[in-house]
Order: C-alpha cells, then structure tokens, then sequence
C-alpha cells in the first residue's frame, strides 16, 4: 500500500508527453520566457513590502536582505532550471514530483502550489486594490473603503470576524479581467505582459536615475541600525527577518517553467528565462533599496506606497515623476497576477492529465488554444478570495506555500541524480550537493519563521488535498492503472 503511493511516473513516458503535446501553442521564444517571469516576480514585493521591512526590521541593510533573500531564491531557481529543461512540462514541480519521489509526493505539490499561484493572485490583486484606490484618491474620486477591503479578518483574540466592509471589488475585478485576457490566447497574454513588464521596468529605472540626485548619505547612517534586544528588530537578527520578508519580492520566476509545453524550444530556453529574470529582478531591486533609503529615512517608510513616499520626499523637483510611480506599481501587480493566473491552470491541466483531476480539466479551448475550464474555474476561485480575506493572511499563506514547493524541488534534484544519473540534462545545477542542499535548508529555514497560524492553515489546506486525493484522484491515476498492467511502473 505504501509502496504504491510512492509509484514514479516513467520519465521515457514524460519526454515523449512533453514532445508530443501538440495542443498548446508553441509560441514562447527566450525572451518571451525572461518577460514572463519579469512579469511574475516584479510586484507587491519591491512596491510595498520594502518600505515596511526597511522600517520595522533592518533599516538601510534592507539591501543586504535582498542580496541575502536573492541567493536563497538563485539557490532554488538553480534547481528549478535543471527539472525545466531536463522535464520540460508545464506540470512544473508537480511533474518533477511525480518523477522523483511518487505519486503522493506530486499530489502533495500540486495541491500546495495552489497557495502559491492561485492564493498569490489574489494576494497580489488585494495590493493592487490599495494601489489602484490611492490612485483614484490623488485625482479627488474617492472609493469607499468597504467597497475596497476585505470583510473577513483574524486576529488571535477574536479569531475570524466580520469587518464591516462588504467585499474588495477592485481585487475582484482585476482577476476577472486577467482571466478574461487568458482565456483569449497565450500569445495575447504575452503580448500584454510584455507591455507592462517595459512599464514597470521604466518606472523603476526613472526612480533610480532621477532619485540618485536625491540621496541624502546621511539617512544611510547607521547602515545597520543597533538592534532593539528583540529578535529582528534591527541589527543582523533584523536583516535576517528583513530577508525573510522580502522574499516574497523573489517569487514568480518558477512560473516560466509552468509555460514549458508553449514555449518553442523549452529545453534550452527554460533555464533562460528562468535565470535571467531574477538576475534582472535582483539587480534592480538592489538598486531600488539602496536609492529609496538615501532619499528618505527608513523610519518613515512603514506605507503601503514606499516609493511613492521618496518621491514625495524629495520635493517639487520629482512631483512630475509621482503618477509613473504609480502607473508602475498598479502596471507591476497586474503583470505578477497575470502571470500566476496563468501557471495554475497549467498545473490543473496536466494533473488532468495524470487522471489526478476530472479530465475536463484538460480541455483546451477549440479556437483559442488554452486550457480554458481550468483558467476559468481558478478565476474565479481566485476572485472570491481576493474579495473576502485580507493581505496579511493570504500573503503568509502564499510564502509557506511557496517555500513547500521551492525545498521539495531542491531536494528533487539531488534524488534525481542519484536514480537517473544518466539522464541527459541540458541544463545541470551547478556545485551539487551543495546548491541543492543550501536551496532546501534556506526555504525551510524561512518556513520555520513563518507564524504557528500559518502552518495551521498549510496543514488544513493540505488535510482537504488528503481527502480529494484519497477520495477521488488516486482512484483515478493513469499511472496507477497502468502499475497495475505493467507491474513496473515504479523504477
Ligand atoms: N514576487 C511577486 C511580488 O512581489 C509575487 O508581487
């Protein structure tokens, strides 16, 4: 019994899935993959979360978070480069689950990533409610804040209750907007990420070129505030806290190896994308910290709108520059929401196809070429959460999430090597054991920072995928099916 759900999916049968899939549009080119994975990580990270961590945690050293955070997540994207272009399939770590370590294991990945692509969209539509909502405010229309906030909350005296507010109907209707552009076509949705991934890389690029003039040194000093004596508030403990903060900033870039079955020559283009989009990400984001503390003193920056508050702090000589910013970041969050809308439906499509979920799940549009029902239902289940719970609690959840799936692929890759280690790889994850080991260490560490709550509604969240998987997929499993035929479907 054990034994069975442990069993792997073949990979001779994975390569020939992963070049027979003639159903998905093949469109994606290099440069298509790196924009897409600009589009993913580029967010609520660097446009809200930086000032908050600047201020509560580690002050100016925020910059040395993100060079902190950025290796964490290099370790993993290392990992996460290899399964992409060794298992090009849009099942991303689940497939490179299924592979490695069995059956239960990729369910168990498959539903995680559930917290990651689907709850990060609305977590991210939530920000860019708030965003859009001080836009509008600065042009005098105001939107009443229980029309734009969540009515559900927690907190660990009352528990969950009622907030008054109705339902976040800006976050509702910017899911339903993107789903409406994915179902529309692939190449559309890259089209449209592309403008936007040049709008907010433009917006960031103004601020640091016009806010360097701005930076007053003395609000760099002290670079690394003395600590309160309470753990991460200042000092190292607090650059370490800051790290685990923003971290968030670094998610997305998995979500280029959920495109693998449309992108034309995955295997080599795969770890491009990968790579260099957090390469740029990291680049300008260390960049971004650094100018956004020159130009304001970080105990000032604990605002939703941290960029835009430099900006005003530099006086009338960067007013002009005050709605880009905007632009920017309400451009930013769309592009991160597009993009994770666009992964999960990829995941459910090729769970599907497992027999893991209804095999409508894998239905591709007849004209548009997309796995329409899966994109639709994440839509929309994407959209009442993003109408009901608040950001705090969904981006928690977001990040264990996340950092679940980040240590299982980073342990994957040293199991894989050592059962296939002939299998050709063309793209190998440099310094192993070590970037493996570090990768999963790292994200298991930040899950270990994470609050008791939060862990509580992973194992909830993972409890309801043990009774579906139970239940229903397992019942269902083509590879189980076939195990029983052949008798030797685990390796
Ligand atoms: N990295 C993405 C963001 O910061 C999730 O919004």
């Amino acid at each position: 019994m054990f034994k069975d759900l442990l069993l792997r999916k073949p990979m001779d049968q994975l390569m020939k899935e992963a070049s027979a899939t003639r159903e998905l549009k093949r469109v994606l080119g290099p440069l298509n993959l790196t924009t897409l994975g600009i589009g993913a990580i580029i967010g609520a990270g660097i446009f809200v979360l930086t000032g908050q961590a600047a201020a509560q945690y580690a002050g100016p050293a925020i910059v040395l978070s993100f060079i902190i955070s950025g290796f964490g997540a290099a370790m993993a994207a290392l990992c996460y480069a290899e399964f992409a272009s060794t298992v090009p399939i849009s099942g991303s770590a689940y497939t490179y689950a299924y592979a490695t370590l069995g059956e239960l294991f990729a369910w168990i990945i498959g539903w995680d990533l559930m917290l990651e692509y689907l709850f990060g969209a609305s977590t991210v539509a939530v920000g860019w409610s708030g965003y859009v909502v001080s836009f509008f405010e600065d042009f005098g229309v105001t939107i009443p804040s229980y029309l734009s906030s969540a009515p559900l909350t927690y907190d660990p005296v009352l528990g969950w209750h009622a907030t008054g507010a109705f339902l976040n109907i800006p976050a509702m209707f910017i899911v339903a907007l993107m789903t409406v552009l994915l179902v529309t076509g692939i190449k559309e949705s890259a089209v449209f990420n592309n403008i936007i991934v040049l709008i907010k890389i433009s917006v960031l690029i103004l601020f640091i070129t016009f806010g360097i003039a701005y930076i007053r040194t003395g609000n760099w000093i002290p670079f690394i505030p003395p600590n309160t004596g309470e753990f991460g508030h200042y000092g190292w403990s607090g650059i370490l806290r800051g790290a685990g903060v923003i971290f968030f900033a670094y998610f997305g870039f998995d979500a280029v190896s959920t495109a693998a079955q449309e992108a034309r020559n995955p295997k080599k283009d795969m770890p491009i994308g990968i790579l260099s989009s957090l390469a740029i990400s990291t680049v300008l984001y260390i960049a971004v910290s650094l100018v956004l503390t020159g130009m304001v003193k970080y105990d000032q920056l604990l605002v939703p709108d941290p960029i835009a508050i430099a900006v005003n702090a530099a006086g009338p000589g960067l007013f002009w520059l005050r709605p880009f910013i905007k632009i920017g970041a309400i451009a930013g969050l769309s592009s991160v929401i597009l993009v994770l809308l666009l992964s999960q439906p990829r995941i459910f499509y090729t769970m599907a196809k497992d027999g893991l979920l209804p095999e409508k799940f894998s239905s591709v549009h007849p004209r548009f070429k997309t796995p329409y029902i899966t994109t639709i239902l994440t839509g929309i289940v994407a959209m009442v959460v993003a109408g009901l719970f608040p950001i705090e609690i969904l981006g928690a959840l977001v990040s264990i999430g996340t950092l679940l799936a980040f240590a299982i692929v980073c342990s994957s890759v040293l199991v894989l090597r050592k059962t296939q280690p002939d299998l050709p790889r063309p793209f190998k994850t440099p310094f192993v054991p070590w970037v493996p080991v570090f990768g999963t260490l790292f994200s298991f560490a930040q899950m270990l920072s994470l609050p008791v709550d939060t862990w509580l509604r992973l194992l909830i969240w993972m409890a309801i995928g043990f009774v579906i998987y139970f239940s229903y997929s397992r019942r269902h499993s083509k590879v189980r099916s076939m195990g029983a035929v052949s008798g030797c479907v685990s390796h």
